[in-house]
């Protein structure tokens, strides 16, 4: 079942957004070569908490960490520990907050330093296909033109899209009704109507589609170890077209690579 969310509902989300947005920028500052994921997770956690919110994946399904930190060829759900950031890395990190009752979700992969020329490319089109599938998000529209559109950036571009992640609805819960796949057909799909709350997610690899999740039952790679970027947005499906509520601030809205 869909929840659309009333004008009100959709600002509370909003405000947990901004709070995601401001989160990912504080991480992106603090992202550095020596710096370890579970201080930077550590970080996160309190800057949300002194923030008035909490991190909603702490605790989700079990998963142990405030947010998910996924380096190079993790493409999702990396949990933090003591893997040293390095030049050159991509890193993502993926925010979910509630605030006030409302979630957010947010990912959004950094370079760090000086980064190869086709990992600057992978992060250039992963942006590029979630702005083109958030152009999707309108009323009267399927789901499946975001998936779509995201499909088409992405193997135009000779990269690959995971097929067993999907972006989701969200608001009142983490995961909500509809799935949002990352490849798909025109026309195909629940119709988008207002008031609908979606996290639109491409999750792309350099090399091909297959994953593999580790034994600690949540680190997802990339099967042929190539490199992943992730960006996500959760948006509103409202009168007046997409509505992005988690949009970037600070180092987040200068462009993906730290320099
Ligand atoms: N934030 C992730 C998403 O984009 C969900 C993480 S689930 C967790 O949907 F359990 F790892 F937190
Ligand atoms: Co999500």
């Amino acid at each position: 079942m869909i929840i659309r969310k009333s004008q009100r509902e959709i600002e509370k989300i909003a405000g947990a957004g901004a709070l995601v947005a401001e989160t990912i920028a504080h991480v992106g500052s603090l992202i550095a070569p020596g710096v370890t994921t579970a201080e930077l997770d550590d970080a996160a956690g309190r800057f949300i908490r002194e923030h008035r919110g909490l991190p909603t994946s702490l605790g989700y399904k079990g998963y142990p960490a405030a947010i998910c930190i996924s380096p190079n060829d993790v493409v999702v759900h990396g949990i933090p520990g003591d893997y040293e950031v390095g030049e050159g890395d991509l890193v993502t990190i993926d925010v979910g907050v509630t605030l006030d009752g409302y979630i957010a979700d947010s990912a959004y992969t950094f370079g760090v330093g000086e980064i190869d020329g086709e990992a600057q490319r992978l992060l250039d089109v992963g942006q590029d296909a979630l702005e083109t599938g958030i152009e999707q998000a309108r009323i009267g529209n399927h789901v499946e033109d975001i998936s779509h559109a995201v499909q088409t950036v992405v193997e135009e571009a000779g990269f690959s899209v995971v097929r067993s992640l999907v972006g989701h609805g969200v608001g009142r819960h983490y995961h909500e009704d509809p799935h949002i796949p990352n490849f798909g057909q025109r026309g195909r799909g629940p119709r988008l109507s207002e008031g609908m709350t979606i996290a639109i997610e491409p999750m792309i690899t350099a090399g091909g589609a297959d994953i593999v999740v580790a034994d600690d039952g949540w680190t997802i790679t990339s099967a042929d170890g190539s490199l992943a970027a992730h960006f996500e947005h959760t948006v509103a499906i409202t009168g007046d077209g997409p509505r992005i509520l988690t949009p970037r601030v600070g180092v987040a809205a200068r462009g993906p690579v730290l320099r």
